[in-house]
């Protein structure tokens, strides 16, 4: 089977209806997903920060460094894996920085945030066209935000990282109706999920935890390979 690296063809309307769904958010920029197509692994994060939004590539940040090293435990490359996330635009918070002089032009500073709900829900279209195009078996999630938009709240990261869950993944029902909300597809997936990148940046407590989950993924690929 052909093998392609970049971007999946999501179509011109899916895009532009995402993006106008989430007109009135704090989101800038744009950018999908990258990687092998079709792959059988898919990495699924949260959103892209200022930096992946400026280089035009997910995670190319900080976090990116830390996923590089994830993928090197795990003896796979970017070329190997697709990497997309729930949200493709970047959420953002603006702050007034505080110390200006009096009547001095307020200097105002952009930081990346964690997405909304209601943000995911509107790029929803987006992850769900990746999926479809690249095919994967597994798909890994990184942190809640990921692990939520594939499979419901009613679990958190912190209880099922590093293991398997075999099953169905949520998509949009209607991509046409901007009022629809997720269903479970038919399609058994095996979900993967992991803590996000940037979790280990502000909490190094974590990097055991990560060590075992990387190894026991790296174990449960394997085995899928032979079985
Ligand atoms: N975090 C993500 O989830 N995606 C990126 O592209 C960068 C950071």
């Amino acid at each position: 089977m052909k093998v392609e690296f970049g971007s999946a063809p999501v179509a011109e309307e899916v895009i532009k209806e995402c993006l106008h769904r989430s007109e009135g958010y704090d989101l800038e920029g744009f950018l999908l997903g990258q990687g092998a197509i079709p792959a059988r692994i898919m990495f699924v994060g949260e959103a892209p920060g200022a930096t992946e939004i400026v280089e035009g590539r997910p995670f190319t940040g900080q976090a990116g460094k830390v996923l590089e090293e994830y993928l090197e435990k795990l003896g796979l490359t970017r070329q190997d894996i697709y990497i997309s996330s729930a949200v493709r635009s970047r959420p953002f918070k603006d702050k007034v920085v505080a110390g200006a002089a009096v009547g001095a032009i307020p200097r105002i500073s952009r930081s990346n945030r964690t997405p909304t709900k209601n943000e995911v829900l509107a790029h929803a279209a987006i992850l769900d066209a990746e999926i479809e195009y690249v095919q994967p078996e597994v798909i890994v999630p990184m942190g809640n935000i990921g692990l939520h938009r594939l499979i419901g709240s009613h679990e958190t990261i912190s209880s099922l990282h590093g293991r398997a869950i075999e099953g169905p993944i949520q998509r949009l029902e209607d991509p046409e109706d901007p009022q629809s909300r997720y269903i479970f597809g038919e399609r058994s997936y095996s979900i993967f999920p992991l803590y996000h990148p940037a979790a280990v940046i502000y909490n190094r407590s974590l990097q055991e935890v990560i060590e075992r989950d990387l190894q026991a993924l790296k174990h449960f690929l394997a085995a899928k390979n032979n079985s």
